[in-house]
């Protein structure tokens, strides 16, 4: 198989039906957008010279072009007369022999190994004009691809230029064609915008290039969801449901269990090793890479998180955090950018760790808030404990050292320090260093008011239980 000469992917369109201030093609599927998709389903087969058509929010389009293939040729389309107009436009400039590959922007789910077999199709038959078409179950919306008495296709209307008739056709055009160079450019130079949308169709290409006496072939992809495009809200989500299960697959078979893979969302760039357990509910976003014997979920997201093997991490949120081998994460837990968690470390619930280290075997197991710390190894953070990182202008470090005991609900004001097998006392202010092997007690001593609740509250269930309980008015 030769790779095309050109291949150019059309994503000048306004992506009205999406109804969004985001250009369609920059619509996110499983952490990459739909012209990243395609451009990444392409790169293998793409060896001359790429272009794309831009138009509709050229800079972001633009942008995003360059970031995925930053050989691409963008094109600028400044008025969107039509899929014809901009394979026009494309052309211009570019070589003039050879094969053109055309693709639309906005159908992600197309892989290499169709394009390949579809390039392959092609060149076996010696066409001048293919197009990868499919059976829709349900078509509405695409282009019906009208057959001959010899079942070879003789053109392509359009949803709203069909009849009723060819609306119940549902073999419909991908919007993916393989053409020669010359004859695409003659057919080109005979578009008129003779339609309902008064647009030039690229579809019209196929009718004029067959009437040219070439070979026309309509190749017929076995699997339509490859080929669905998205033009609105409903049919983004069917895509990335279709992305879903086709990256949950791919997890499964190589050997990772996913509970339920109807609710795990799982990002192209994320990687998980083999023996990984996903709970129902969880989503793996980002660069996230989960290493073996990890349990993940239920109900948990983690967005560029490290998970070393053998961590548990239960129904919590984390971002660009690194959880340590066999560290237990959860539940409700919040793991914010630029959290460590060492080896057998502990985040418990209703605990919050932001840009902090918690060293091996550490704990933080209750309702505590962790920022801008280094905690050593072998330390027990008390439940409700607050690392005051904050003074209302400027965050500041918290060292806590290795095998100290925080007693509960301590305030750990910064910047401050805990040394080696230090102590702090229950309910402690601590705002100065507490030197190796000391505890720091500063809370105020207690005093108690005898008879106060009988005095002060008499005839309450209160000063009743005190009363049985032996308790006297006197002070
Ligand atoms: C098009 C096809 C239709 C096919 C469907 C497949 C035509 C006339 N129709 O319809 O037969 O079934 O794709 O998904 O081609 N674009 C430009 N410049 C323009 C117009 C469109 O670059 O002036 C781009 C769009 O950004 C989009 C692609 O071309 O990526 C297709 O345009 P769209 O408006 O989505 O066409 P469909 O109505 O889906
Ligand atoms: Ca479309």
């Amino acid at each position: 198989m030769k790779n095309p000469d050109v291949v150019i992917v059309l994503a000048a369109g306004e992506g009205t039906r999406m109804k969004s201030a985001t250009p369609k093609v920059l619509h996110r599927i499983a952490g990459r957008s739909i012209l990243g998709h395609l451009m990444a389903a392409i790169a293998p087969v793409t060896g001359g010279e790429l272009r794309v058509v831009v138009g509709a929010h050229r800079e972001f389009v633009e942008a995003e072009v360059i970031a995925t293939a930053p050989a691409a040729i963008p094109v600028y389309q400044a008025e969107r007369n039509g899929t014809g107009h901009a394979v026009q436009l494309a052309l211009a400039g570019a070589p003039t022999t050879g094969s053109v590959l055309i693709l639309a922007g906005d159908t992600p789910l197309l892989t290499t190994s169709t394009l390949k077999e579809f390039i392959a199709i092609h060149e076996a038959n010696a066409s001048s004009a293919s197009v990868l078409t499919a059976d829709m179950p349900d078509p509405f919306g695409y282009g019906r691809i009208i057959r001959d008495d010899n079942g070879g296709i003789s053109h392509i209307v359009e949803e709203r230029d069909a009849t009723d008739e060819e609306r119940e056709i549902t073999e419909i055009n991908t919007g993916v064609y393989l053409f020669d160079n010359a004859a695409l450019r003659a057919a080109c130079a005979k578009l008129s915008k003779d339609n309902s949308q008064g647009e030039l169709y690229l579809t019209d290409v196929i009718a004029l290039i067959k009437g040219a006496n070439s070979v026309v072939l309509a190749i017929r992809s076995n699997d339509y969801t490859e080929t669905l495009g998205i033009n609105d809200r409903s049919q983004l989500a069917e895509c990335t449901a279709v992305m879903r299960d086709r990256i949950n697959d791919r997890w499964m078979k190589s050997g990772v269990t996913i509970v339920d893979p109807t609710t795990t969302w799982i990002d192209v760039d994320v990687t998980i090793e083999s023996d990984v357990t996903i709970h129902p509910g969880t989503a793996l976003a980002g660069k996230s890479t989960i290493a073996t014997g990890a349990v993940i979920g239920p109900r948990t997201t983690l967005t560029d998180v490290f998970v070393d093997a053998g961590a548990h991490v239960i129904e919590s949120t984390c971002t660009g955090s690194h959880i340590g081998a066999k560290a237990n994460v959860g539940p409700y837990t919040f793991l914010r950018a630029g959290t460590t968690l060492g080896t057998g470390a502990k985040a418990g619930a209703y605990v919050e760790i932001k840009n902090s280290i918690v060293g091996d075997g550490s704990k933080v197991p209750h309702l505590s808030y962790v920022g801008d710390a280094t905690i050593g190894s072998g330390t027990n953070i008390g439940a409700a404990t607050i690392f005051v990182n904050y003074d209302g202008v400027d965050k500041h470090q918290t060292v806590v050292g290795d095998e100290v005991r925080i007693g509960s609900d301590t305030m750990l004001v910064a910047p401050v320090s805990i040394g080696d097998g230090a102590y702090t006392a229950a309910g402690s202010i601590i705002t100065e260093d507490v030197p190796a092997g000391s505890i720091g007690v500063a809370r105020a001593k207690q005093r108690n008011v005898l008879g106060w609740v009988l005095r002060k509250r008499a005839g309450s269930s209160s000063a009743i239980a005190a009363k049985r309980a032996g308790a006297t008015e006197r002070e």
